[in-house]
């Protein structure tokens, strides 16, 4: 099915995991904690769409994943006080599922795409018209017999997100008269949202353990939630739920997750790279190959944050682990590598 939620921003989901999410989440710019610019941009372009009783024009977001670019375009639907309806670019498979989700849509919806760099051709082509003059041009009938009509589709906005815009073909990117990327957040911007979902949790937890948790999450609040919900389970099973740095402290060494904030898998990397390649320029192709993740999953998720810290850079000749990266895994006491 093309469309994936239907959700009015008040919705719950089902599931423990899915309905935690859900109500962590931000619901308005006074909630939404960080991305200050951005906000700041949009809160702008509403304003003036409102008092012009017009939709807000295409908005594309992109960044790192895990940075709340569909928590914003939930935001964007609240403040609007239109319908939000969500879907992804591999989710719909043909110009016809595309075609079903716009005629569906009410004046002044939100139809959000997550993954938009994955919708393919034909489907993209269709988007196009769709987004420009607000028809839709379909093919009825084969062969000889078909004809081509065009129907005229409400007035929608389009929210996109994408983990990269190199990826996105230059016609669709045109058609977005918003283009922003969401930062890494900053870690007292992570403080804060660390006790605001432990308040929503109704889980106590101490300063200095916010603190603590923050500079690990890789200043990601996706991130930040999953660990202070994997802690507070460390604190309710070994000691009085009272989230303190000392329980903090235990459950990331059990979740393997260092001071910089590195989980197995990053490390697994940067080791695998000294290890077979020193400093050298490293192919992502040759990346994926010495993890076994797919290039796209580097690209888009270990990449950003190590990159962030200094601990690997692009080179033309490819990537390259720095020394900051060898320090830091304890290599740089082992024989000829610096
Ligand atoms: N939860 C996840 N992201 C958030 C944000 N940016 N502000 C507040 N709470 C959040």
């Amino acid at each position: 099915m093309a469309i994936e939620r239907i959700v009015d921003v008040d919705a719950h989901e089902s599931g423990d995991e899915q309905e935690i999410e859900v109500t962590l989440r931000p619901q308005n710019f006074k909630e939404y904690i960080g991305q200050e610019r951005l906000k700041n941009n949009l809160k702008l372009a509403i304003a003036a769409a409102k008092k012009r009783g017009e939709p807000v024009d295409h908005v594309l977001l992109y960044g790192p994943p895990g940075l709340g670019k569909t928590t914003m375009a939930g935001v964007i639907a609240h403040e609007m006080s239109t319908g939000f309806k969500v879907t992804s670019g591999p989710a719909i498979e043909r110009a016809g599922d595309l075609a079903s989700i716009l005629t569906n849509l009410a004046d002044g919806d939100i139809l959000f795409i997550d993954e938009i760099h994955r919708l393919n051709r034909t489907v993209e082509e269709v988007l196009y018209s769709a987004m420009e003059d607000y028809k839709l041009d379909i093919v009825i009938g084969k062969g000889p017999a078909a004809r081509s009509v065009r129907l005229d589709l409400p007035k929608f906005t389009v929210i996109g997100a994408t983990t990269r815009t190199g990826s996105l073909a230059a016609p669709l990117r045109d058609r977005f008269g918003h283009i922003h990327r969401l930062e890494f957040y900053k870690e007292d911007e992570v403080v804060k949202i660390i006790r605001r979902a432990a308040k929503i949790l109704e889980s106590q937890i101490e300063p200095g353990a916010a603190e603590l948790l923050a500079s690990r999450s890789r200043l990601t609040p996706r991130i930040a939630n999953r660990l202070l919900k994997r802690v507070r389970d460390y604190a309710d099973v070994n000691g009085d739920g009272i989230i303190d740095t000392k329980v903090t402290t235990e459950a990331l060494q059990l979740l393997e997750i260092d001071d910089l904030g590195l989980d197995a898998g990053d490390r697994n990397l940067l080791v695998k790279m000294i290890d077979n390649y020193s400093d050298r320029a490293v192919g992502l192709g040759t990346m994926s190959a010495l993890t076994g993740d797919e290039a796209s999953t580097i690209e888009d998720f270990y990449e950003p944050y190590l990159m962030q810290l200094g601990l690997l850079e692009r080179t033309p000749r490819g990537r390259k682990v720095t020394h900051k990266a060898i320090k830091h895994l304890g290599k740089d006491k082992q024989s000829s590598l610096l």
